[in-house]
């Protein structure tokens, strides 16, 4: 089943001779429990196809289906719902509200949801990621390794179908940055999610099933080694 469909999609910025074609024209589907890197250098275009992909920007052409539904042609109230029912995102700037607690970060989705805390697969995650000692904790108590295992919780506890993380591990030591890529490749395959990691760590990529490499905004599949 594809979880994520992008169909002739592509983003540019500016117009005339100031134009940037951040994103050529792209057509990609990522398959549940599919977990894909997307690797290349700087301003290529990874954060522009990431953010499109999770609806935090419209393409300039082209759509995006997210589990099947169409997303970048709807409204953003259905955008939004969307966004938060299917999926799960992890920020180059891990973007935790100041004035809330670790675990109150992860309730957040259940005040959205109007659900019920499930506190065994809070601190299940907590714990996973080194960081339930800390749920009392503000973001402003952390150093920027723990808000980032904060981030990634929080982006896992509401079960999405889709994860999105850029960098997830950007500020994590190497021992760190294995398990947390560790749990984004388990999270994949037992739960059947699809997830895309922008990274710059190519010794993370073993976890991947691909890889594909950005280059001025052209997406393409590496192909072994
Ligand atoms: N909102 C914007 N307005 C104008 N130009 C933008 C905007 N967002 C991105 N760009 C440009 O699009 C190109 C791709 O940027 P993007 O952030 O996708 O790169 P990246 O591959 O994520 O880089 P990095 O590895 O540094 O995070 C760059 O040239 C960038 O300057
Ligand atoms: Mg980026």
């Amino acid at each position: 089943m594809k979880l994520i469909e992008m169909i002739d999609v592509s983003r540019s910025f500016g117009e005339g001779e100031l134009k940037i074609d951040a994103l050529k024209k792209t057509n990609i589907a990522i398959e549940a429990g599919e977990f894909v890197a997307v690797i290349g250098p700087s301003g290529s275009g990874k954060s522009t196809f990431l953010t499109i992909t999770g609806g935090l920007q419209t393409p300039s052409s082209g759509k995006v289906l997210i589990n099947g539904k169409p997303f970048s042609e709807v409204n953003e109230k259905k955008r939004a719902k969307l966004r938060f029912e299917e999926i799960g995102f992890i920020l180059q700037a891990s973007n935790l509200v100041p004035f809330l607690t670790v675990q109150d970060q992860l309730h957040l989705a259940n005040k959205v949801a109007k659900s019920k805390v499930d506190k065994h697969k809070r601190d299940e995650l907590l714990k996973e990621l080194g960081i339930l000692e800390l749920k009392d904790k503000f973001p402003s108590d952390l150093s920027g390794g723990q808000r980032q295992r904060v981030a990634i919780a929080r982006a896992l506890y509401h079960d999405p179908s889709v994860i999105l993380a850029d960098e997830p591990t950007a500020s994590l030591d190497t021992q760190k940055a294995f398990e947390v890529v560790e749990i984004l490749a388990r999270e994949t395959k037992m739960k059947n999610k699809a997830t895309i990691m922008v990274t710059h760590d190519e010794r993370l990529i073993d976890y991947c099933d691909k890889v594909f490499v950005m280059k001025d905004g052209i997406l393409s599949e590496r192909i072994g080694g």
